[in-house]
């Protein structure tokens, strides 16, 4: 594979290593890249994941992956893996010097605000986010002059500057619980417009009384979902169960089983007996869930986030040995304490469970 350099490892060290990635990767059948992954394809990437685990320790670092990124980031490097609630509880106890955040950008922002200490950094700098860029903090400044009396709360997946205007941050795994014990009756509830549908019912259905107002952004993953081709994939699979992330429109998250984050939705694969499923989520916790359940069959092709896509073991080995400034996540103190509070309430008010 291109970009490996040459290994200072022992051949048993090797292949050792290539036996280690084999017992995972094997039961991946959708990798982004189209990879096959057998013993000669493991074996080609175990000098880089050697290299890596043996750099995080000379750096003191540790390797933080969401389950979108590719799998062999994952399950051949990754000290801690998961959705963005818990990651972001992994940085804000990490005790290393260094963090590196396979994921995107505004994950890695999200660590730098709870871990300043850490020197946190992001494998490709244009790993960005649909969501995050839709709005910009003065963006946001504007839209509260309209909505004064209203409480700010922002989804993670919000740039520094977002989170600083805001009063309270959730994820996918909070939102619903947040929001209901808010005091307000008023939320603008920023960046994501269908997230923001699904949140609205969601009170409708627990009988809570709110105003939900909304900006306009939308994950390029989750808004190609329709209801179509989960009326289409029930025919042909009796017995599916359909799961969806609440980014995805309002009436793809009606006709699905189960709507929650991308950690809930792994448990309650695992905790089903279901024959079929169908992920209305990204690819990769597909990927996932064929490691951690290889008994189950999952159907429906393959979406990819290209940001999270932008992540690579050869970025990550370059970013251990010397990290570029593009790579490297700076904030402005004022502006990162401000965003920290909003982080901090999320934690003060999210479910303990
Ligand atoms: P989760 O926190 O549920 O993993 O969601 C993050 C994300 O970016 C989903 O698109
Ligand atoms: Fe952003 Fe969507 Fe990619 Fe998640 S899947 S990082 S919300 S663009």
């Amino acid at each position: 594979m291109p970009g490996i350099s040459a290994p200072s490892f022992t051949a048993a060290e090797i292949e050792s290593e290539a036996e280690r990635l084999l017992r995972a990767l094997m039961h991946v059948d959708c990798d982004p890249r189209g990879r096959r992954w057998n013993y000669d394809t493991c074996r080609e990437i175990a000098p880089l994941t050697l290299e890596i685990n043996r750099l995080k320790k000379e750096k003191g670092a540790v390797i933080l992956a969401h389950s979108y990124v590719e799998p062999e980031i994952i399950y051949g490097v990754a000290d801690f893996r998961g959705d963005s609630y818990y990651l972001s509880m992994q940085a804000r106890q990490a005790r290393a010097k260094m963090i590196v955040f396979a994921g995107v950008v505004f994950m890695a922002e999200t660590a730098k605000i709870l871990s300043p200490d850490a020197t946190v950094v992001v494998p490709d700098r244009d790993s960005g986010c649909s969501l995050a860029d839709s709005l910009t903090g003065p963006q946001l400044r504007e839209l509260k002059q309209l909505y004064p009396d209203a409480t700010v709360v922002c989804y993670i997946n919000s740039t520094a500057d977002v989170k600083a205007e805001s009063d309270v941050c959730v994820t996918s795994g909070n939102v619903y619980h947040i929001v209901e014990h808010l005091p307000a009756r008023r939320i603008l509830f920023v960046p994501d417009r269908l997230m923001g549908q699904n949140l609205r019912e969601e009170m409708k259905r627990r009988g809570v009384d709110k105003e939900i107002i909304t900006s306009d952004g939308t994950c390029i993953v989750h808004d190609q979902f329709g209801p179509a081709e989960m009326a289409e994939a029930r025919t042909r699979y009796p017995g599916l169960k359909i799961v969806a992330h609440p980014e995805c429109p309002p009436e793809v998250a009606a006709a699905a089983d189960f709507v929650g984050s991308t950690g809930a939705m792994m448990k309650y694969v695992k905790g089903s007996g279901a024959p079929y499923y169908l992920m209305l989520t990204e690819c990769g916790l597909v990927g996932r869930l064929q490691v951690e359940t290889p008994e189950k069959h999952f159907i429906g092709g393959c979406r990819l986030c290209p940001y999270m896509k932008l992540n690579s073991l050869e970025k990550i080995r370059d970013a251990l040995v010397a990290a570029r400034p593009d790579q490297v996540v700076t904030l402005d103190e004022p502006l990162r304490q401000r965003a920290a509070r909003c982080i901090e309430r999320m934690f003060e008010l999210a479910p303990t469970d």
